[in-house]
């Protein structure tokens, strides 16, 4: 059982903003996980969502005035007993207050009295987000440990796009689960650092309808994505055949479908990163003919399917960084994903791998009978080029996410 598993309090406060209603989707994400959830909307908030619902959803009362119920004193009492508090969506209005240590209503008073970690979902007009006085607002609250998330880019209220549409609430709600799981997993420790993440499966073509492929969802890789963007990443994620997964807020997305169009992208993108996260499952082969057609049942036992090997791109890149075509700084990420055979059990493969690939970082995980491959949550080790081994414990993928970034963090730190 992980710490997102055990009943948790979760305040979820929601600013006056028409993102409001996309705050249904943020509690049912809590309370589905089994956490006890209270509602915080300011007084603006209610003229987009009724408390109504807001009252159904989590099974609590979601007042936005401290003078409901005094004898409970709730203006310090719901955020002192809270272990996680998420503001979505975050006005700059809500920002403005919770920055300057204003306390008018419930969920500024709950922000001022709450020890734990507190989240910060914006949603909010591009002008607005990118004015001083919020950016500024954003650096303070951040200061204070709070963390911000970064808006995403698109379709806001009325005809215009740009930053500041309201993350996914999944997005939100997965982040949250992190925080409960380890309140500090999302330090600014990469801030402008260029992190270029692989994730998913690769697919290679028979014919026009079958590929051979792999069961890798992706999830490992865009968790990646979605801390490293939190610690201040610019991050860019290549991504193979996925399911199951949105793209976080921030990151840039390149979708490629085999390994030879992945490795094209990897070596055009890689010499301008800082760091380089191979979390996804490439094809070691690919069928020698691709049919232009589809292959026809013909009464005949089919062809043998002829394989070749593709490029390793995760040793190319290692290679290339000695060649002097990425800097010696470039830090160089890889994963493995083990079943254990007669030559030896997983970790000793990764052992193995470490070696043969001459990555910094190698995270090794146990893979068949259900593990890993398109599962919420991991376990590992983390394997370094200067010998250390570290267990990875059972968690969410953000999780194994988060501590695989302070071993990156920890790299470069040593570099310097
Ligand atoms: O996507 P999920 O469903 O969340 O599952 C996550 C995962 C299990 C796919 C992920 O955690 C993982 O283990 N990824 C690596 C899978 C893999 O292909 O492992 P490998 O041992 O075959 O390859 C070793 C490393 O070399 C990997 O970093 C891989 O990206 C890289 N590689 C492999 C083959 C190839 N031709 N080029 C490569 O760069």
């Amino acid at each position: 059982m992980n710490a997102t598993s055990t009943r948790r309090r979760v305040v979820v406060g929601v600013g006056g903003g028409i993102a409001a209603y996309k705050a249904c989707g943020v509690i049912r994400h809590f309370t589905e996980s089994g956490h006890d959830v209270r509602v915080i909307p300011t007084r603006a908030a209610l003229n987009f969502v009724g408390q109504a619902t807001f009252e159904a959803l989590s099974g609590n009362p979601a007042t936005p005035e401290v003078f409901d119920d005094v004898p409970d004193v709730p203006h310090v009492r719901v955020g002192q007993g809270a272990d996680l508090v998420v503001i979505a969506p975050a006005t700059a209005d809500l920002m403005a207050r919770a920055a300057t240590g204003r306390a008018d209503d419930l969920l500024t008073a709950t922000l001022l009295t709450a020890r734990c970690p507190v989240l910060f979902a914006p949603a909010m007009h591009t002008e607005m987000w990118e004015h001083p006085a919020t950016r500024a607002n954003v650096a303070t609250l951040r200061a204070h440990g709070s963390i911000v998330m970064t808006p995403a880019s698109g379709r806001l209220t009325g005809t215009d796009t740009g930053p500041g549409r309201l993350p996914e609430p999944d997005e939100i709600g997965l982040l949250g689960d992190l925080l409960l799981e380890r309140p500090d997993a999302l330090p600014r420790d990469l801030e402008g650092v260029r992190i270029l993440i692989t994730a998913g499966g690769t697919r290679e073509p028979l014919d026009p309808v079958r590929y051979l492929g792999n069961r890798s969802s992706g999830k490992q890789g865009f968790a990646l994505a979605r801390a490293a963007v939190q610690r201040g990443a610019s991050v860019t994620l290549i991504a193979g055949s996925v399911s199951g997964v949105s793209v976080p807020a921030g990151v840039e997305i390149a979708p490629v479908v085999t390994a030879a169009e992945m490795e094209q992208e990897v070596t055009r993108r890689a010499a301008v990163a800082d760091v380089v996260i191979m979390a996804a499952a490439v094809a070691d082969f690919r069928p020698v003919v691709r049919a232009e057609s589809k292959i026809k049942k013909n009464g005949a036992d089919p062809d043998p399917i002829v394989l070749t090997t593709n490029p390793d791109i995760l040793h190319g890149l290692v290679t290339a960084r000695a060649a002097g075509d990425l800097t010696d700084e470039t830090v160089i990420v890889g994963f493995a994903a083990e079943t254990g055979d007669a030559d030896g059990g997983v970790l000793d493969h990764g052992r193995i791998k470490l070696v043969r690939k001459g990555c910094d970082l190698l995270v090794v995980n146990a893979v068949g009978d259900g593990r890993a491959f398109g599962t919420d949550d991991n376990t590992g080790w983390l394997l370094t080029a200067t010998g250390t081994e570290t267990a990875l414990p059972m968690g969410s993928k953000t999780l194994m996410a988060s501590r695989i970034l302070d071993a990156v963090s920890e790299v470069r730190r040593d570099r310097r």
